[in-house]
């Protein structure tokens, strides 16, 4: 099998993921790129494909949709996303379900989210607006994420991903 993981991250974050998900894959031919490669390369190769990035605007950064959009008719996709919002929330879930709806192509195996530390600047831009300071408030929760719990559980969902990637194949 031949695995993909790439990703898209502004301070940190969904690369600490990318990266315990790329050690988890055995038994497979990996390769872990930034997303910023990955669009050179010719997708239709891999039989799974890992994307990661940071939930922005409850969605995939802009950047990042362009490669969603232009992933080969079905394509094996195992989403993540990293957040600043309580994981399982609306905002979290609402970004995976905006990632899935970008890559219509692709069959969506599942996906996997933690949250991600907020930069303080942003944080601290948006609590001077009353209307912002009860996500400011969830936001600062996500201060020592993703953590080893985090990277524990992304292992666990590689492998899941694998296993069902796999019987595709079989
Ligand atoms: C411009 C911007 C917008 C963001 N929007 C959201 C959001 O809508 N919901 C959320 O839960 N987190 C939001 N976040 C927090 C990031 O998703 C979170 O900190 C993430 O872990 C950053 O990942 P990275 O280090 O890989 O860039 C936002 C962060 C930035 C910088």
């Amino acid at each position: 099998m031949k695995v993909l993981v790439t990703y898209y991250t502004d301070s940190g974050n969904t690369e600490k993921v990318a990266k315990a998900i790329y050690e988890a894959i055995d038994q497979a031919e990996k390769e872990i790129v930034p997303l910023a490669e990955a669009q050179n390369k010719d997708l239709s190769r891999y039989d799974l494909i890992f994307y990661g990035f940071p939930v922005n605007a409850s969605s995939v950064p802009a950047k990042a949709q362009s490669f969603l959009k232009a992933l080969p008719q079905g394509a094996k996709l195992a989403l993540f996303s990293t957040h600043g919002s309580f994981r399982g929330g609306p905002l979290a879930v609402t970004g995976i379900y905006n990632a899935m709806s970008l890559a219509k192509q692709a069959m969506a195996l599942g996906s996997f989210c933690c949250q991600g530390k907020v930069k303080e600047s942003i944080l601290e831009a948006l609590e001077k607006k009353p209307e912002h300071k009860p996500w400011v408030e969830e936001a600062r929760s996500a201060v020592d994420h993703p953590d080893v719990h985090d990277l524990e559980e992304a292992r666990d969902f590689t492998r899941k991903m694998l296993t069902k990637a796999g019987s595709y194949l079989s």
